[in-house]
């Protein structure tokens, strides 16, 4: 038994994916940003805010530590950075890992007002976007067994393809 893990940029909906094939699947969906901020007792931009970046990493290490350790199988949304570290690599390993891929005015659509986000705060959005998924998109590429390409489908057709690829996996 594996878990799946839904990992892909800041936007690309990673949550909202996670819940609908969670239900499709009847596994439970647990999104790893609830956990860390309900660890924390406070939002990410607090934690960002008060703890540094470094800090949150370690508690996102230690969260997916902790739900990959878990015996239930599960559907589990990681935050955007989690592949970006290394220590978290050889548990993806052990997950069905899912990159949901997103074009760049879609990530530009969704997250143009975000304000929950501290790593894109200040700059232009488009540029730090752009050079953020130049270092990241190899990285989505090389953790994952499964890849799914949003292009503004709906959420019940992204599942679905995921769906077709796990059965194909044998998941
Ligand atoms: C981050 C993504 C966020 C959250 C934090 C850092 C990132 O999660 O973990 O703000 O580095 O990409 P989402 O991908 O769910 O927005």
């Amino acid at each position: 038994m594996k878990h799946i893990v839904l990992v892909g940029f800041m936007g690309c909906g990673k949550t909202r994916v996670g819940r609908a094939l969670a239900r499709e699947l009847g596994l439970p969906f647990v999104d790893m940003d609830e956990q860390i901020v309900a660890r924390a007792k406070m939002p990410v931009t607090d934690i960002f805010a008060k703890h540094g970046e470094a800090y949150f990493r370690e508690m996102e290490t230690a969260v997916l530590e902790d739900l990959l350790a878990e015996k239930k199988q599960m559907v589990i949304g990681s935050g955007g950075g989690v592949p970006m570290q290394e220590a978290n690599r050889p548990l993806l390993e052990e997950s069905m890992v899912v990159y949901i891929e997103a074009p760049i005015g879609i990530l530009m659509e969704r997250l143009a007002n975000d304000k929950k986000r501290p790593i894109l705060k200040g700059g232009d959005l488009r540029e730090k976007i752009t050079t953020m998924l130049e270092v990241r998109n190899p990285i989505y590429e090389q953790v994952s067994d499964i890849e799914v390409s949003t292009n503004n489908g709906s959420v019940e057709r992204i599942v679905q393809q995921i769906v077709e690829k796990l059965v194909e996996k044998r998941v």
